[in-house]
C-alpha cells in the first residue's frame, strides 16, 4: 500500500457523545472507484470531512503519494487535489455557472485597472464544462437549475481546481434515472482518466455497478473491504447492519370497504398540473408517481394549502376545502413532510426533541406548561421506533447524519397522529434497511386508519406501499394503475410519456 494516492491511517473523529469515526485506515488508489456504504450515522460524510478539510480528526494521519499531510481547511485540500461533491450542494443561488465555477478565484484583466475578466472567466468556464460534455449556459443563475445541473456546477467547480481524488457524497439522492445514468458514466470517465473516486450511496445496485472496491462501515468503523470479485448486495447489507437479515417484502392489500377520504377534482395551476383528478381512500396508501419536474410536488403542496389552485375542487370526506396556508391544513389533521427538507422542514436552531414535537406542541401545552414527561414519552418512542442515531434528543438536528435528519422529521408527522399524511420522497437518503423499517411504520399508520400520499421517483417503493399509483408526465395526469397488476417497468414507461 505504499505510496498510495491518499492513504488514512487510524483516524478517529469524536464529537460530544458519538465516536464518529474509529481507527479507520483506507487506501485509495489512481483510477479507481471506491465506494463507501453503511447505515445512516455510520460516519460516511465525517470521514469524508476529514479528507475534505471540514474536520480535523482526533487521531491518525493522511498521506498523500506516501508523504504526510495535515489539512487546516478544505482550501487545503483543495490546493492538494481533493475535491468534494457535497451532500448538500453549497453553491450560491444569486450568482452565474461561471461565478460558481469560479468562486473565490478571481479571474483579473491583465492590465489596468485589474477588473474581473468576465469574458475570460465566461470563455474559461465554457471550456471546462466542453470538456465534461456537460450543456449549461454560463450565465444562468445557478438558483433557477434543477438539482442535477446544479450538481454538474459544483463536479465543474472540483475538476477547474484540479481534483485528482473526487469524493460524491449521495450525489445520487435526487437525480432521475437517466440523471443518474448520466452521472455514473461521468464517474466511469474520471476513472480512465486515473481520477480516483469516492462514491457514497445508499442505492445497492449503483454501488455494484461502479465500485472496483466497496468499504463498509459500521457505527465509526471500517468493517470490511470487498474486492470487486467479492461484491454483492447481501453482503454489503449484512455487514453494514452487522447480522445475517432476512428480506422479505411485504406488499399491503387494500382495504376496499373503506369510504372515500380525499377527493381531488380537475385541479390545475398554470405551468405546473393540469386537470388532476382522483380520490384516496381512508387508510389507503396512494402514490404519486412521475418522474422529477412532473408536477408532484406541485400538486401535493396545493393540496396541503401551501399554494392555491387557480382551477378545480379538494374534497375531504365529501366537503369541500380550501386551505389559504399550511396552518389550515394542519388543524385539519394534515400532515406534510417536503422534498426539499433543507428549505422546509428543519427548524435548525432547535434540538431533535423540539424539532419532534413543534407540530403537536399544542397538543402538550398543560396551561401553563408543556407536560414534560408526555413530550419525552412520545420522544423516546418515536426516536426509538424510527430509529434515530444520536447522542441524545437534546442535541441539535443539524448535527445528526443526512438520513438521521430525514428519520426525524418523518417521526415528526407520525407522531402527530395526524388523519392524512403527504410524503413527498419520504426515504431519500435513507439507508436500506431503516428504509423498509419506515415503510413498515407507514403501513401501520394506514391500518390504524391513517390515509397517506406518497410522492416518490422510486417505482419500487410505491409498488412496495401503494395499492393504487396516480402515474403523472410533464403536469398532466396519464392514469391511475393497481400496483398489484403491474410493474415499476410498467409505471415509469406511462411517467417517461
Ligand atoms: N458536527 C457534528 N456534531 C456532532 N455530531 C456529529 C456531527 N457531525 C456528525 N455527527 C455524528 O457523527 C455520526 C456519523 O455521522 P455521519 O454524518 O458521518 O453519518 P453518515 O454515514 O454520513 O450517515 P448518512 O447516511 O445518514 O448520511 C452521527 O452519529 C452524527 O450524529
Ligand atoms: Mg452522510
Amino acid at each position: 500500500m505504499e505510496n498510495s494516492k491518499l492513504q488514512m491511517n487510524h483516524i478517529s473523529k469524536i464529537f460530544p457523545g458519538v465516536k464518529a469515526l474509529s481507527d479507520v485506515s483506507l487506501a485509495l488508489e489512481k483510477g479507481e472507484v471506491v465506494s463507501l456504504v453503511g447505515e445512516n450515522g455510520a460516519g460516511k460524510s465525517t470521514l469524508i470531512h476529514v479528507i475534505t478539510g471540514q474536520f480535523k480528526p482526533d487521531e491518525g494521519e493522511l498521506y498523500m503519494n506516501g508523504k504526510p499531510v495535515t489539512f487546516h481547511s478544505p482550501n487545503d485540500a483543495i490546493a492538494h487535489g481533493i475535491g468534494l461533491v457535497p451532500q448538500e450542494l453549497n453553491l450560491i443561488p444569486q450568482l452565474s455557472v461561471a461565478e460558481n465555477i469560479y468562486l473565490g478565484v478571481k479571474k483579473l484583466k491583465k492590465t489596468f485597472p485589474y477588473q474581473i475578466d468576465w469574458e475570460d472567466m465566461y470563455k474559461s468556464a465554457e471550456e471546462i464544462l466542453d470538456v465534461l460534455g456537460m450543456k449549461l449556459n454560463v450565465r444562468e443563475q445557478v438558483g433557477g437549475m434543477s438539482v442535477a445541473n446544479q450538481q454538474l456546477v459544483q463536479i465543474a467547480r472540483a475538476v477547474s481546481q484540479g481534483a485528482e481524488i473526487l469524493i460524491f457524497d449521495e450525489p445520487t439522492a435526487c437525480l432521475t434515472l437517466n440523471e443518474t445514468k448520466r452521472l455514473m458514466d461521468l464517474i466511469r470517465r474520471f476513472r480512465e482518466e486515473g481520477k480516483t473516486i469516492v462514491f457514497v450511496s445508499h442505492h445497492m445496485e449503483e454501488v455494484m455497478e461502479l465500485s472496483d472496491r466497496v468499504a463498509i462501515m459500521r457505527d465509526g468503523c471500517l468493517i470490511e473491504i470487498l474486492e470487486k470479485d467479492e461484491l454483492n448486495v447481501e453482503r454489503m447489507i449484512n455487514g453494514m447492519v452487522g447480522r445475517e437479515v432476512e428480506r422479505n417484502v411485504i406488499l399491503r392489500k387494500t382495504n376496499s370497504q373503506s369510504e372515500i377520504f380525499l377527493e381531488v377534482r380537475n385541479l390545475s395551476r398554470k405551468k405546473e398540473f393540469e386537470n388532476i383528478s382522483f380520490s384516496v381512500m381512508s387508510g389507503e396508501i396512494f402514490g404519486i408517481a412521475g418522474l422529477v419536474g412532473a408536477g408532484r410536488t406541485e400538486l401535493v403542496s396545493t393540496i396541503f394549502g401551501d399554494r392555491q389552485a387557480e382551477s378545480g375542487e379538494i374534497f375531504l370526506e365529501g366537503q369541500k376545502v380550501i386551505f389559504k396556508e399550511p396552518k389550515q391544513a394542519i388543524t385539519a389533521g394534515i400532515g406534510y413532510v417536503p422534498e426539499e427538507r433543507r428549505n422546509y422542514g428543519i427548524l435548525p436552531s432547535m434540538n431533535i426533541r423540539e424539532n419532534l414535537t413543534i407540530a403537536g406542541i399544542s397538543r402538550l401545552f398543560r396551561f401553563p406548561v408543556i407536560d414534560r414527561r408526555q413530550e419525552k414519552e412520545i420522544v423516546d418512542t418515536y426516536t426509538e421506533k424510527v430509529h434515530v442515531k444520536m447522542a441524545g434528543a437534546e442535541g441539535l438536528l443539524t448535527q445528526l447524519s443526512g438520513g438521521n435528519q430525514q428519520k426525524v422529521i418523518l417521526a415528526r408527522w407520525l407522531s402527530m397522529g395526524c388523519r392524512f399524511l403527504i410524503l413527498d420522497e419520504p426515504t431519500r437518503g435513507i439507508d436500506v434497511l431503516a428504509k423498509e423499517e419506515i415503510h413498515q411504520l407507514i403501513r401501520e399508520c394506514a391500518d390504524q386508519g391513517m390515509t397517506v400520499l406518497v410522492v416518490s421517483s422510486e417505482m419500487e417503493e410505491l409498488i412496495q406501499l401503494c395499492s393504487r399509483v396516480l402515474i403523472m408526465h410533464e403536469g398532466k395526469q396519464k392514469g391511475v394503475v393497481e400496483t398489484k397488476e403491474v410493474t415499476s417497468e410498467h409505471i415509469l414507461q406511462i411517467a417517461l410519456g
